[in-house]
């Protein structure tokens, strides 16, 4: 990083970080906190105020900073594929390396001389989407203030998959193997003032995970400039001891370091902060800390009429911190957090603020299809909002922990999280996966989950593991006994799960250790259970999606059932084929090229499957009370491969073969009549061609509520029609499309922030004369996006789960229609013009703005 970067560096957007000198939120006039304001207004002021900004951080930059900072360190990164013996060696010339923005993965990159990352013969197979991992360098250049000695400098990443190992100046500063666990390291007698330079080497050696990891410096990294006392990296530990409505009981425990050899007596002030920037109470402790040592000072503060937090209304503070000597601020740090008293038992539930809560859960996985295994907190928390947005409530972070962003964006969101620890522990599940490391490791990367998510209101149970090989063993039976003691001591706020995948005797000492039990695939023993073990509080930690009624009813019918996550709410890359209707055992998984799981009731690009809209049926949560799918005629269905397996085989993570289109799928107008599922949370439904009734049927629980009918294809229009007392209250229509006319481009935001990290998401699709969306295979096109200004295309996706194509080139075929590319703010603020061409169709043009934050 060159100086210039370090003047436009951005503070870390999440949920607990120490705020810049210079940055917006919080600064401290006449020793009380003011609320920062936020830039707004056209782009014009935005820009006036952008060249302001860079002004002044320019001065900060230059001069000695005043107190502790943060740089994130996202831009102009060297990277190498491959290995390079002797690149620590700050002399090491690496000119003809690539400049890359960080996070970034490498095994979504087009592999040389093809344009798509996939191999036949990768040694990960269909695991990792047939893509590549290895060995990678990456090098960054930082400039440093003259006085850098004087500071604690320490470099942190919140994830690198895996095996990194960090030098800075030549000298080695650490190794960190999980690939999903955040780290921090001291770097501080590594630096110099002037230019340092940082680099990372990172192995991941195949085969290694059971999914798309990904490779590299996969979540955000930063530099913290630290004043020699400062508060620790991980922020201070915040409970809410008591919650009532009248008052709640904050409690914050800090760390504070002194890293000068002489003890200092120093002050830590704590201020709790609410949404609209009111300062509501604060607090201050005069400490002696030793040289050379820390001190966790305890403060408590009490909230009047507290705003709670929950999944309906997620509430926030902030506790925002300075450490001072005498009257100088050397450290300023701030944590939002929400308040709110969740109690599980098996006679009420799961309660929040003393409601009870059903899990509407999804288990994801933490790639971000077309920017591969990259973490921005954006793509994150579209994911959240997506899966929020379509009635979901949790998520099951499988099987890691999740990313900062991720974490924030569940707590801004209202979505409950269990936080994952691991896939596996000394058994191994591939060769080289983290049970080679477990043994040393498990302590460290539990400790760091926890760090990473106590703060955070989403989080609501740690899970110490997924389908543990040995969980009938007594090794098995010592290691979660001890993962559950650790994850009690260093957390007492919450319970302790796992997700089960052996239920019976063999397994019960290993179940001891749980607070909570997480069934993978076990509805029928809910019941059972509960008789052997009244107390024992359950949930489904996997559900395949095609039975999704059946697990529902057997949650919602019994308290001690608090929730139900399918296997997944979203698709992702890796597990390529699990759910192919023309699964077979003789290829393992989906045969190369396949890419995608196919197991989302979210589809990898956003879309809702229609999954996701009989599950929004089944919640009864009103988002959509009817909605009609039409079957796709043949013995395969609509995925690709037909002819490669025999008979129709479906795994149990297939979901029905249902799509949202009235087009006679391309098949002789005297074909038999189309089977057409509708989906209602209405009394009854009636289906209409044109017009022309085909009846009405009942629908309720009896009927799984859903009515099939068949209806002979004619061009025009399929309409559902819910009834209640024989009113006609909900509807769903689907009309047939012509010939492609256009490109309709939509964005999900027009404004994002130039920060490096913001993303917009622009959909793509293909519509007919009159805007009616094309879906069927013949129609889809070749399409070409392009991007200009202040951001670049970050990459290009379109959920085919079979398609030999770049997500990076910006050459990028509809699937059923439709494609959705990522554009990556740059550093600078201005337009961002994103323009998408496809064959005899007009170009289509969408801008955007990037801004100071
Ligand atoms: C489960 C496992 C998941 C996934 C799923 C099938 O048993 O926990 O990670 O592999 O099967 O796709």
């Amino acid at each position: 990083m060159t100086s210039e970067q370090v003047e436009q560096a951005q503070p870390n957007s999440g949920m607990d970080h120490r705020i810049m000198d210079s940055a917006n939120g919080l600064s401290c006039a006449d020793g009380r906190f003011q609320p920062g304001s936020s830039a707004r207004g056209t782009i014009a002021l935005l820009l006036a105020l952008a060249a302001l900004c860079l002004a002044i951080i320019c001065a900060i930059a230059l001069a000695a900073p005043a107190a502790s900072r943060t740089l994130e360190l996202n831009a102009d990164w060297h990277f190498h594929r491959g290995d390079q013996p002797g690149a620590e060696q700050p002399g090491f010339d690496d000119h003809d390396w690539r400049t890359v923005a960080v996070p970034h993965d490498w095994s979504i990159e087009d592999l040389p001389g093809q344009s798509h990352p996939f191999d036949r013969h990768a040694p990960g197979g269909a695991a990792i989407a047939y893509t590549q991992g290895g060995v990678g360098w990456y090098r960054l250049k930082v400039d440093l203030p003259r006085d850098a000695a004087a500071h604690t400098v320490l470099l942190r990443f919140d994830a690198v998959y895996m095996n990194a190992q960090i030098w800075v100046n030549g000298q080695r500063a650490g190794a960190h193997a999980y690939g999903y666990t955040s780290f921090t390291l001291d770097v501080s007698d590594k630096v110099r003032p002037g230019a340092n330079i940082i680099a990372v080497r990172v192995n991941n050696e195949q085969p290694s995970s059971r999914w798309y990891s990904g490779s590299g410096i996969l979540r955000p990294a930063f530099l913290d400039i630290l004043k020699k006392i400062h508060i620790d990296a991980d922020g201070p530990t915040i409970t809410t001891p008591q919650v009532a409505e009248e008052k709640a009981g904050v409690h914050a425990s800090t760390i504070v370091v002194n890293a000068l050899g002489h003890p200092v007596e120093a002050r830590l002030v704590s201020a709790i902060v609410d949404a609209g920037g009111h300062e509501l109470r604060r607090t201050e402790s005069l400490r002696t800390i030793d040289g050379n040592a820390s001190l966790a000072i305890d403060q408590s503060l009490i909230i009047d009429r507290p705003a709670l937090w929950s999944p309906d209304a997620p509430n926030l503070y902030r506790l925002v911190q300075e450490v001072r000597l005498g009257g100088r601020v050397v450290d300023r740090h701030e944590t939002r957090f929400g308040v709110r008293q969740v109690t599980f038992d098996a006679e009420h539930g799961l309660r929040i603020n003393g409601k009870r809560q059903l899990l509407r859960g999804g288990a994801i996985h933490s790639d971000n299809y077309m920017l591969g295994g990259v973490s921005l907190p954006r793509a994150d928390e579209r994911k959240l909002e997506l899966m929020k947005a379509a009635g979901y409530n949790a998520v099951r972070s499988a099987h890691n922990p999740a990313s900062q962003g991720l974490l924030d964006a569940a707590d801004r969101l209202g979505m409950l999280v269990i936080d994952e620890a691991f896939d596996m522990w000394t058994s191994p599940k591939n060769p080289n996966d983290y049970a080679r490391h477990f043994k040393e490791d498990w302590q460290f990367d539990v400790a760091r989950m926890i760090a990473s998510g106590r703060n955070h209101p989403s989080v609501i149970l740690w899970s110490i593991g997924n389908e543990i090989p040995e969980l009938t063993q007594p090794i098995g039976h010592e290691e979660a006994r001890q993962l559950a003691d650790l994850v009690h001591r260093l957390d007492p706020t919450r319970p302790v799960t796992a997700a089960v995948n052996q239920i019976g005797p063999g397994a019960e000492d290993y179940i001891k250790a749980l607070d909570v039990v997480g069934y993978n695939y076990f509805p029928e023993q809910y019941a059972r259970d509960h008789v052997a073990h009244p107390d024992r509080v359950m949930f489904g930690s996997e559900s395949f999606s095609a039975q999704a009624f059946d697990y529902w009813v057997s949650t919602d019918t019994r308290p001690w059932v608090i929730g139900d996550f399918v296997w997944t709410g979203f698709d992702y890359l890796g597990e390529a084929g699990i759910a192919w209707p023309g699964f077979d055992d003789k290829f393992g998984i989906g045969p190369y090229p396949w890419q995608l799981a196919m197991a989302g009731e979210i589809d990898a690009t956003g879309r809702l499957r229609p999954a996701a809209y009989y599950r929004q049926v089944l919640w009864k949560t009103h988002l959509n009370p009817t909605s009609a799918f039409v079957e796709w005629p043949g013995a395969l269905g609509s995925l690709p491969d037909k002819a490669a397996s025999g008979p129709r085989a479906l795994t149990n993570w297939n979901e029905e073969d249902l799509h949202p289109v009235w087009n006679g799928f391309g098949l002789p107008s005297d074909y038999l009549p189309h089977r057409v599922v509708v989906f209602s949370e209405d009394e009854e439904v009636e289906l209409f061609v044109n017009g022309r009734s085909y009846g009405r049927k009942p629908v309720s629980k009896a009927t799984e509520y859903k009515a099939v009918f068949y209806a002979r294809y004619e061009p025009g229009e399929l309409k559902a029609v819910g009834y209640v007392g024989g009113r006609p209250v909900s509807q769903w229509t689907v009309e047939t499309a012509g010939p492609p006319a256009a490109i309709r481009l939509s964005v999900d935001r027009t404004k994002i922030a130039a920060d490096g990290d913001d993303l917009a998401y622009v959909t793509a699709e293909l519509v007919d004369a009159k805007g009616h969306p094309i879906y069927m295979p013949d129609t889809d096109k070749p399409l070409t996006f392009k991007v200009d200004g202040a951001g670049v295309l970050a990459g290009v996706g379109n959920g085919n789960p079979t398609a030999l194509e770049s997500f990076q080139s910006g050459r990028r075929s509809t699937f059923r229609g439709r494609a959705v590319a990522v554009i990556r703010a740059g550093h600078k603020p201005g337009p961002i013009r994103m323009e998408v061409s496809g064959d005899g169709l007009p170009s289509a043009t969408v801008i955007l703005a990037a801004a100071v934050k």
